[in-house]
């Protein structure tokens, strides 16, 4: 690895995708948004309606991910960014994502990319699906405060939406996420722990910032 990746795991709606940008931007790194391929795999599924009981894993065989210079997945040679952006495939994602071909065929497509070094990885399990990341980061927050900041953003597209709807549905999503069998959304034992209950954008980009600074004056 000439340069340095960084995981970044964590439970959803805790910030991870902006912080995994901002942190690119800064080391002029590129982000891999791990969770596009998953949405990506669940729009094929639903696209081609194929239900998780129908699931063979030669499915897999159909789908090629990929991504844009500007970071949007391409399914198939396709561009499906704006398909894919809603709770029904996050919901989806995250059912395919608990069957084993599924996130080994997704740990390959992050691996080739990330093992070339100078990525920034917004992922849920990344740390232990991909050890040789030398910087791991897990990012939490509580769930009422991770819901509240969804309702805030998701309030400007749709003023009718109802912030207990937003915890419930992201409560099941982190039970589904922590307890699947294959790499349960948890911290890894090397993973620094950032809670940023009470920390600004801004504020936990820097701490990263300063983790990479250490981590790479010390490994010098
Ligand atoms: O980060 P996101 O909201 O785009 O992810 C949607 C779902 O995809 C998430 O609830 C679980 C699944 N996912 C996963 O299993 N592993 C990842 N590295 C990223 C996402």
């Amino acid at each position: 690895m000439s340069k340095l990746s960084i995981a970044i795991d964590g439970p959803s709606g805790v910030g991870k995708g902006i912080t995994t940008k901002l942190v690119a931007e800064k080391l002029n790194f590129k982000p891999l948004d791990s969770g596009a391929i998953y949405r990506a795999i669940a729009y094929y599924m639903l696209i081609n309606n194929i239900k998780i009981e129908k699931f063979d894993k030669s499915i897999l065989k159909n789908i090629n991910i990929d991504f844009t210079k500007h970071n949007y997945v391409l399914l198939n040679n396709e561009p499906i960014e704006e398909k894919i952006r809603n709770d029904e495939i996050g919901k989806l994602a995250s059912d395919f994502g608990k069957l084993k071909s599924v996130r080994t065929f997704s740990t390959q497509i992050q691996k080739r990319l990330v093992l070339e070094g100078g990525y920034v990885v917004d992922g849920r399990a990344t740390a232990f699906e991909i050890p040789q990341i030398p910087i791991k980061i897990f990012l939490d927050a509580d769930l009422k405060e991770r819901a509240h900041r969804r309702y805030l953003e998701y309030k400007k597209e749709d003023p009718t939406i109802k912030e207990n709807e937003i915890f419930e549905n992201l409560k099941l999503r982190d039970e589904q996420d922590k307890t699947r069998t294959e790499h349960p959304l948890h911290k890894h034992p090397d993973a620094i722990l950032i809670n940023n209950n009470n920390l600004t954008i801004e504020q936990q980009v820097q701490l990263i910032i300063d983790i990479f600074n250490e981590f790479t004056q010390n490994t010098q």
